[in-house]
């Protein structure tokens, strides 16, 4: 694990997966699920994550995490260190990448920090697949009706993949698997 100081990428001599999402949507979560180990840090506090966080997977790629945005608690000062990190990560980094998870939780409406990322993605005109994170904690119907509301309102932002998932109950973490697979082969 590499966690990056602000002066540094690793060698972007090996591809990257990004993973993008507000505090406590469940982005080191997803990453442990999708590795089968626990090797990003998850906690029930906002916020933990701080840093890019670069896990080098089978020597062939790496899996990025970085630090969640749109936590209200937080001083105006770490949100803004954060706003840093996270431009600065897709202005001068975003090129090396193979694809970008951006993570919205599944019981919830977009919020307006995930309208701020998708507005912005759109004039770098890079196209996220949209993860529905912690799908366990809705009803089939629920989710269902979640589903049809976020296609409707992501189409508006060019967002095409939209796959449900649950670091939890594992839902989706295959499909997850095989868009990764996918974009390698590109
Ligand atoms: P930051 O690093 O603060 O940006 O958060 P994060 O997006 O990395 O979230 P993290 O993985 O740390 O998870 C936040 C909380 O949500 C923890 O309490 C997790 O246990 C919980 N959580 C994450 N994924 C799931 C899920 O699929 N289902 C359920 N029920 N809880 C989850
Ligand atoms: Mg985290």
């Amino acid at each position: 694990m590499i966690a990056t100081p602000n002066d540094r990428f690793p060698d972007p001599l090996l591809g990257e997966f990004t993973f993008v999402g507000r505090s406590n949507v469940g982005k080191s979560s997803l990453l442990n699920a999708l590795l089968g180990k626990k090797v990003a840090f998850v906690s029930k506090n906002p916020g933990k994550t701080k840093t890019i966080n670069y896990f080098k997977v089978n020597g062939k790629f790496y899996f990025v995490d970085l630090p969640g945005y749109g936590y209200a608690r937080t001083s105006k000062k770490d949100r803004e260190e954060w706003r840093k990190i996270i431009e600065r990560y897709f202005s001068e980094r975003s090129w090396n990448m193979k694809l970008l998870f951006s993570l919205i939780d599944s019981r919830h409406e977009l919020m307006e920090s995930d309208e701020q990322l998708l507005e912005w993605l759109q004039i770098l005109g890079i196209s996220p697949v949209v993860l529905l994170t912690k799908t366990d904690k809705l009803s089939s119907n629920e989710l269902n009706k979640q589903i049809s509301y976020f296609k409707r309102v992501l189409s508006e932002y060019g967002v095409e993949k939209i796959i449900p998932c649950s670091s939890l109950s594992k839902e989706g973490i295959e499909d997850v698997w095989k868009v990764i697979v996918e974009a390698l082969q590109n």
